[in-house]
Order: structure tokens, then C-alpha cells, then sequence
């Protein structure tokens, strides 16, 4: 299906320093709330493994989940660009890689697939991205590895762990990354990514200074059962009703209200 947001207006509205507003959604009912708000980037996000099926971290997460989310969201959507998220070990080799992407472009109806990828991955990145599928190279806090990291963290702490981050930013965008999406980095080291590449740069706990933002919806609804992320807010308590805080959440980000110092890591 074509939606109106395509790759050209995400690359036009970085360009004209216009901000990207992208927000999950899992089902058909909050896709077209979603759309209907006026958020740019739809993504059928590998959360839904802690925000729809109640497990503790992403892993779980199978291909046939992702393809059954994706097909519903894509019912949905009239406007919206539909990223939607290569789940943990589907992308472990170039044929891995394609193969998922395919399910989920062909099957789910996704424009464009995110991979959690670091420098060393860059070849499944230009793998896909040879095919001719769209891809978001999502680094900096890479959920899928947090048995290895050991807990949710903010990444690029000091000057070698930000240099590890630039080094995967360039890396990532040189084997054909058409946007990038970095969580938990200080707003600083953000700013470096964006300024040391030219991709569109998607943020999530990474400062005011991205092309663009995401939340999980559950987090700006105030809805994720337990402690929320420091650096979400609920848009919900603000505003009462769901479409109002999806709406009051597009203003935020187009107008660089959203994030605030105290959704910020310094
Ligand atoms: O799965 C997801 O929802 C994500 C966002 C946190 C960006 O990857």
C-alpha cells in the first residue's frame, strides 16, 4: 500500500530541519489513532514483546509476531511510514537478514526495516540495503543485547564509548542505512552523531538535538506497567483523552518542546 509519508519526505524534512515524529503502534485501532494525529513514522517495535505480550525484554520475540503486528498496523495506516523491527537472532546473516525483511515487507506490509546493529553488522545492513530495502540502523542502547550489557543503560558514557558510537553511526550509514535511530545516548554525543553523518537521525533518550523522535505509545500513555522511562512522558494525564495526547505529543516533538532537560541525559 502507498502512504503518503515516503523516504523522500523524511530525507526533505531533515533538509528543511523540520522534525520527524515517529511513535509505535502493535494493532489496528491505535494505527489509525496514530495516523490520524499526524505522526510521520509508524513502528511495529520489537516492544511489543514487553508492552503487548508481557514478557521482560524484547528476545522473545519471534518473525511470525512481527508479521502478525505488522499486517494489522498496516491496515491502519493512510499517512504514516511503517518501520517495523527485524527481531532478535532473524537477522544473525546476510540470508537471515533478506529472508526476514521479505516476511515482513511482502507479507506485513512494511516500507522500511530497523535492525539493532553496531559497526560489526554494517555488512547485513548493505546486505539489505544492496536489495533494495529500506533500512534504519538503530544503535547506541541496542535493547536485544541487554543480557549482554547487562540492564538498560545509557551507552557512549565516556570519550571511548563515544567514539565506539560514531565509529557504528559512520559505519552504518557508509553500508547504506537510509535513517538512523540512537537510544539512551547523552544529548551530547547525539548531537556529534548528527553532525558527523547525514542520514535522518531518530531519537529515543537522546536529547533535543535529533532530526527526529520516537516513544513507545504504551510509555506516552502512561500505560507500561511499573517505573517509566526517565526519559518518556505521559501525554495522557496531561490532555485526558487518547487522541488528544497522541496530537498534543505531534505538537511537542514539531515544535522541539519535546524532549525536555528532565527527559535528557547529560
Ligand atoms: O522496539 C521498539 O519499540 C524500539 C523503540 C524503543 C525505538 O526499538
Amino acid at each position: 500500500m502507498s502512504r503518503t509519508v515516503t523516504l523522500a519526505t523524511l530525507r526533505r524534512m531533515k533538509a528543511e530541519q523540520a522534525p520527524i515524529v515517529a511513535l509505535t503502534a502493535y494493532d489496528y485501532s491505535f494505527a489509525r489513532q496514530v495516523d490520524a494525529a499526524g505522526v510521520d513514522v509508524v513502528l511495529v517495535g520489537d516492544s511489543l514483546g514487553m508492552v503487548m505480550q508481557g514478557h521482560a525484554s524484547t528476545v522473545p520475540v519471534t518473525l511470525a509476531d512481527m508479521v502478525y503486528h505488522t499486517r494489522c498496523v498496516a491496515r491502519g495506516l493512510e499517512r504514516a511510514y511503517l518501520m517495523v523491527d527485524l527481531p532478535f537472532l532473524s537477522d544473525t546473516d546476510d540470508r537471515a537478514a533478506l529472508e526476514s525483511a521479505a516476511r515482513l515487507m511482502k507479507e506485513g506490509g512494511a516500507d522500511m526495516v530497523k535492525v539493532e546493529a553496531h559497526a560489526a553488522q554494517a555488512p547485513v545492513v548493505e546486505a539489505l540495503s544492496r536489495a533494495g530495502v529500506p533500512v534504519c540502523a538503530h544503535f547506541g542502547l541496542r535493547p536485544q543485547r541487554v543480557g549482554q550489557l547487562g540492564g538498560y543503560r545509557v551507552q557512549g558514557r565516556d570519550e571511548a564509548g563515544a567514539q565506539q558510537v560514531l565509529d557504528d553511526a559512520r559505519a552504518l550509514e557508509a553500508a547504506g542505512a537510509d535513517v538512523l535511530l540512537v537510544e539512551c545516548l547523552s544529548a551530547a554525543v547525539a548531537a556529534r552523531v548528527r553532525e558527523q553523518t547525514h542520514r535522518p537521525l531518530i531519537g529515543i533518550g537522546a536529547g533535543v538535538d535529533c532530526d527526529g523522535q520516537i516513544l513507545v505509545l504504551q510509555d506516552m500513555l502512561g500505560i507500561t506497567p511499573g517505573q517509566p522511562p526517565r526519559f518518556s512522558h505521559d501525554f495522557l494525564a496531561d490532555t485526558g483523552r487518547i487522541q488528544t495526547a497522541l496530537e498534543a505529543y505531534v505538537e511537542a516533538v514539531r515544535t522541539r518542546q519535546f524532549p525536555q532537560l528532565q527527559h535528557t541525559f547529560e
